[in-house]
C-alpha cells in the first residue's frame, strides 16, 4: 500500500483577492464545483494502490479540511495538525514520521500538494506505480513535467543518467531560478520541472532529513512522538515542532541529496500558482473568455471574470482580470497576473 500525504497548508498568496489567509486557494472551488483539495483527496480514493489519507495542514485550516473531507464522504487516514508553519520539509518529514509508526518503516508515500490541477489517465497511473517501484528501492522519485515556458515559481531537474525501472538521476535540481537562469535551462533542453509531487519511502526520507536538515529532522521526530489527538485531530506538539526552521522540501532535501530520481510525464499536470493559470483551466468562450458568476462582456477578449458578488461589467478590454470578492476587487492584466505576489504581501503588510 502507498501512503496518500496530501500537503494542505499553504497559504495561496497569488490567487488574492479569494484566497485569503483564512481560506487559502487548495479549499476554494476554482475549476469546477469541488475545491482543489477535494480534488486531490479523490484522487487517492476509490483505487486499491492506496491507504486512507494523511492531511498535513495548519491548525488553523482543521476544520476547513474536516469538512470539505467529510463532504466527499472519504475516510482519512488523519489529519495531521502543524501548530506553526514551518514550510513542506517539516510537513512531510512529520507526515513520514507518522506513517513509519501507522505502517510500519517500509511505508511508501505518495505526497501531493492541493494545489494542482492532475489528469488521471492511464498514464498517471502507469507513473504512479513506476514511482513507487523506484521509491521502494530507496530512491526520493519527483514527477518531472515537460517545461513549457521559463517560470521562475518552480523547480527545474536536469534529467540525468537512466536508472533501472524506468527512472533517471536527478543531475541537478535548482529551486526557483530567477528569470536568466531559467530561460538558459529552457534553452539549453535536458530539464524538466519539478510537479512538487513526490513518492518517497518513509525511511529514506528522514534518514535524508537527518543527514542534510538535522533540525527540521528533530523538531518533526519530537514533535510527532509528542503528538496529542484532539477530536479527530492529531495536534503535533508546538514546542517541539516549532523548533523547525521555515524551509521547504526542495531547498532542504531536493537540491542537496544524492538519492533523488525524476520520472519525466506526459499527463496534465498545472499549478494554480496565478490567475492566468486558473484562465488556462476554465472553459472559455470563442473570444477566450472565461466566466463564473455575473457578469456581461463585450467587444472584450481573453478575459477571466470571477464574481459572486455583483454583476461586472466589461467593455473593449483584452488579457483582463476582474476578480470580485466579498470585500474586494482585483482588477489587472491577465498576462501580468503573476505580479500579483510582491502587491498582496505589501497589502498585507499595510492594508
Ligand atoms: N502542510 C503544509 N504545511 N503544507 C504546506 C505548507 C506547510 O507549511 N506550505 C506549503 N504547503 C502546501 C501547499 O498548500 C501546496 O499544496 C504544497 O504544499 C506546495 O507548496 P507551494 O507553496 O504551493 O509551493 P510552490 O508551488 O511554491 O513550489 C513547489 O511546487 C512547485 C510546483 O507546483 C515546489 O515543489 C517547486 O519545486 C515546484 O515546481
Ligand atoms: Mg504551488
Amino acid at each position: 500500500l502507498i501512503v496518500p500525504v496530501i500537503l494542505a497548508g499553504g497559504q495561496g498568496t497569488r490567487l488574492w483577492p479569494l484566497s485569503r489567509s483564512a481560506r487559502p486557494k487548495q479549499f476554494l472551488p476554482l475549476t469546477g464545483s469541488c475545491s482543489l483539495f477535494q480534488e486531490t483527496l479523490r484522487r487517492v480514493c476509490g483505487t486499491e494502490r492506496y491507504a486512507p489519507a494523511l492531511v498535513l495542514t495548519n491548525a488553523d485550516y482543521r476544520f476547513i479540511v474536516a469538512e470539505q473531507a467529510q463532504e466527499t464522504g472519504i475516510a482519512l487516514g488523519g489529519i495531521l495538525l502543524e501548530p506553526v508553519a514551518r514550510n513542506t520539509a517539516a510537513a512531510i518529514a512529520a507526515a513520514a514520521a507518522y506513517a513509519i509508526e501507522h505502517f510500519g518503516a517500509e511505508a511508501v508515500l505518495h505526497v501531493l500538494a492541493s494545489d494542482h490541477v492532475i489528469g488521471t489517465g492511464d498514464d498517471y497511473w502507469q507513473a504512479v506505480d513506476t514511482a513507487a517501484a523506484a521509491a521502494r528501492t530507496g530512491l526520493l522519485v519527483t514527477f518531472g513535467i515537460r517545461p513549457r515556458r521559463a517560470e521562475t515559481g518552480y523547480g527545474y531537474i536536469q534529467v540525468g543518467e537512466a536508472l533501472p525501472g524506468g527512472v533517471s538521476k536527478v543531475a541537478r535540481f535548482t529551486e526557483k531560478p530567477d528569470a536568466a537562469t531559467a530561460e538558459s535551462m529552457l534553452a539549453a533542453g535536458g530539464y524538466v520541472w519539478n510537479s512538487g509531487m513526490f513518492m518517497l519511502g518513509a525511511r529514506t526520507f528522514l534518514e535524508e532529513t537527518r543527514r542534510l536538515a538535522p533540525a527540521t529532522h528533530e523538531a518533526a521526530i519530537a514533535g510527532v512522538g509528542r503528538a496529542r489527538t484532539d477530536l479527530d485531530f492529531i495536534r503535533i506538539d508546538e514546542a517541539e515542532f516549532a523548533r523547525a526552521p521555515d524551509i521547504s522540501v526542495d531547498y532542504a532535501i531536493f537540491e542537496k541529496t544524492g538519492r533523488a530520481a525524476v520520472l519525466p510525464v506526459s499527463f496534465h499536470w498545472s499549478d494554480l500558482g496565478a490567475w492566468d493559470a486558473v484562465w488556462q483551466e476554465r472553459r472559455r468562450d470563442a473570444s477566450g473568455n472565461a466566466v463564473a458568476g455575473s457578469a456581461t462582456l463585450t467587444d472584450t477578449a481573453n478575459a477571466l471574470v470571477i464574481s459572486d458578488h455583483g454583476h461586472v461589467v466589461v467593455q473593449g478590454l483584452d488579457d483582463i482580470a476582474v476578480v470580485v470578492s466579498e470585500d474586494a476587487v482585483w482588477v489587472g492584466k491577465l498576462s501580468e497576473a503573476q505580479k500579483i505576489g510582491p502587491l498582496v504581501k505589501r497589502l498585507k503588510a499595510d492594508p
